[in-house]
């Protein structure tokens, strides 16, 4: 069994408009890249970090609570060294800290001839949500495991179900360059809602999964839609409704905002297409000078790989 292994832990957009912590995807085209190596000296290590300035302390870094709690309930005996290359920017709406989780328990349980099932690795992983965010959410890291689409069916118990991706997917995500903590995004939110948003809002969870099962683009673009968080968390988000119009009128088939923000995303039928919603996003930032990140990528079937 080898030593040591590279992957790749792909960004991911959660929520994807109307589900709130219960719906992600994982991206291709952005994610960090890690060095996973087992060790005779037991606990985790973290022995390099670059890209990002984060805490290096294990019981401080999500990589290393993660991996704690993958081998707190293992019977291997030694330990885990991690180097963690960063690419996607803490605060930027892209699962910057679920990247780093699910790389660090999906590498250290291959290394160990995979004990453990997906299920059991996006609960190891929700820890370090837990010290990102202050909530064990699981709608960045599920994508991040299992790949493509996946639903929170239920938190208690935890069930994650992949949902099937439309072959012709492609996402546009544009990142303005301004930090928003999750948890400070997550401060201002209501939280009851009313019946009638309530239905709105899950008559189009509804039709999402039945969109992409059916692969019925039509039914998708009708269904991205968010009546509880968007009108609330967009203030936040320079030129929201701009970028979004602009989005929707060069055809994409939804535009939103990227998890807990500040990235926009929006879904698109065809490279093509997400390009141009590319150019109408970098269109609306460029004239008003907001400085920005943007890629343009397909969905990312497998969740972390390696590289
Ligand atoms: N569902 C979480 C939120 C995702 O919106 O707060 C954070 O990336």
């Amino acid at each position: 069994m080898e030593n040591e292994i590279k992957v790749f832990c792909s960004a991911t957009i959660a929520n994807i408009s109307c589900g709130f912590d219960v719906l992600g995807l994982a991206l291709d085209g952005i994610g960090d890249e890690m060095i996973v190596k087992k060790t005779i000296k037991k606990g985790i290590t973290i022995t390099k970090l670059t890209g990002q300035k984060l805490p290096m302390e294990t019981h401080k870094n999500v990589a290393g609570v993660a991996g704690l709690a993958l081998l707190s309930v293992s019977d291997y005996n030694g330990g885990f060294e991690i180097e963690i290359h960063k690419k996607i920017k803490a605060g930027s709406g892209i699962g910057s800290s679920a990247a780093s989780s699910t790389g660090a328990v999906w590498a250290m349980n291959k290394l160990l001839g995979e004990p453990f099932t997906n299920m059991e690795l996006v609960k190891f992983a929700m820890k370090g949500e837990e010290l990102a965010s202050g909530v064990p959410h699981a709608d960045n890291v599920a994508p991040g495991i299992y790949g493509g689409f996946t639903l929170v069916r239920s938190y208690d118990p935890l069930d994650i179900i992949k949902i099937n991706t439309p072959k012709e997917l492609y996402a546009t995500v544009i990142h303005p360059q301004i930090e928003v903590k999750t948890s400070d995004s997550r401060k201002i939110l209501k939280t009851n809602i009313s019946l009638s948003d309530g239905i709105k809002q899950w008559g189009n969870v509804g039709g999402l999964i039945a969109g992409l099962y059916t692969e019925d683009y039509d039914l998708i673009s009708r269904s991205l839609k968010d009546h509880i968080v968007e009108p609330i968390r967009s203030i936040l988000i320079p030129a929201f409704d701009a970028v979004k119009s602009e989005s929707m009128q060069v055809g994409a088939l939804g535009c939103g905002i990227s998890g807990s923000g500040p990235s926009i995303f929006a879904l698109s039928k065809g490279k093509e297409n997400a390009l141009k919603v590319a150019a109408a996003m970098k269109g609306v930032y460029n004239k008003i000078g907001i400085t920005y990140d943007i890629y343009v990528s397909s969905i990312n079937l497998e969740g972390v790989k390696i590289m």
